[in-house]
């Protein structure tokens, strides 16, 4: 009995002994320290025998992401009035396209633009978002290459898609928005394209007048889960 007592102390001791002076606030014993603190720099660390002090370098001017696709048409009135007239849809009016299409516009426009298209959404009929506009509004003529550049880059108060959407998806809903329209304007149903119709590769954007950025590979291109 006695000895059980003695050994209690002395196991009560140690315990104090161990953790009296544990502090919580500072970091312990480190085992190996040198993985805990490099010798060596620190990534992205800025040092004076890196130029400009920055060890991680700009990518080269001109570079762009792998998958991604310039848009050629600019953030301007005359860029909006030249998308308009000239910018097409270039994937096939398919059974598939249009189904994926109504899917993302419900997803993404249609809390605003209502389901129907005709600027009816919760979001208008709750009163938190004003000046909606209907697919059908006449002052607008919505066309394939207009609500493909509203997409691209918001238009006032509507945000830009670009960065949720890829090129093929933005497209998809483009021909779901004209589909919309369609109906709103009692316009006959379009008939569908096969889904293996080729892209229309020339009707993707040129960045710049002479330079067609599309060859042989637009369905490639297209199918990149890329953005912007
Ligand atoms: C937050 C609400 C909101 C969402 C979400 C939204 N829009 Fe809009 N959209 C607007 C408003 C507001 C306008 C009118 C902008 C203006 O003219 O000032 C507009 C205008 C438009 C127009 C007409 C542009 C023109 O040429 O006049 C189209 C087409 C359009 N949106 C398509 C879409 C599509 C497609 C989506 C989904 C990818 C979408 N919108 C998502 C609010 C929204």
């Amino acid at each position: 009995m006695k000895s059980l007592f003695q050994k209690s102390i002395v196991l009560f001791l140690v315990v104090i002994t161990a953790t009296s002076c544990f502090n919580k606030e500072k970091p312990n014993y480190q085992y190996f320290p040198d993985m805990y603190e490099p010798v060596s720099y620190e990534t992205y660390g800025e040092y004076d025998i890196f130029e400009n002090g920055q060890e991680a370098k700009l990518p080269v001017e001109g570079t762009i992401p792998r998958g991604w696709h310039p848009y050629g048409y600019e953030n301007s009135n005359e860029g909006y009035a030249q998308a308009k007239a000239q910018l097409t849809n270039p994937i096939p009016y398919s059974e598939k396209n249009l189904a994926v299409g109504q899917q993302l516009y419900t997803i993404y426009c249609a809390v605003c633009h209502g389901d129907q298209g005709n600027g009816k959404g919760i979001l208008v009929e709750r009163e938190k978002i004003l000046g909606v506009p209907s697919y059908d509004d006449a002052g607008r003529a919505i066309t394939e290459g207009s609500a493909y550049h509203v997409m691209y880059y918001g238009l006032n108060s509507m945000g830009s898609y670009a960065s949720q959407t890829t090129i093929k998806e933005r497209w998809q809903i483009d021909h779901y928005v004209m589909k919309l329209k369609g109906t709103l304007t009692g316009a006959p149903e379009r008939t569908f394209e096969s889904d293996t119709a080729s892209v229309k590769k020339n009707l993707i954007p040129p960045v710049n007048a002479d330079a067609t950025i599309l060859g042989a590979d637009a369905n490639t291109v297209l199918d990149e889960e890329s953005t912007n």
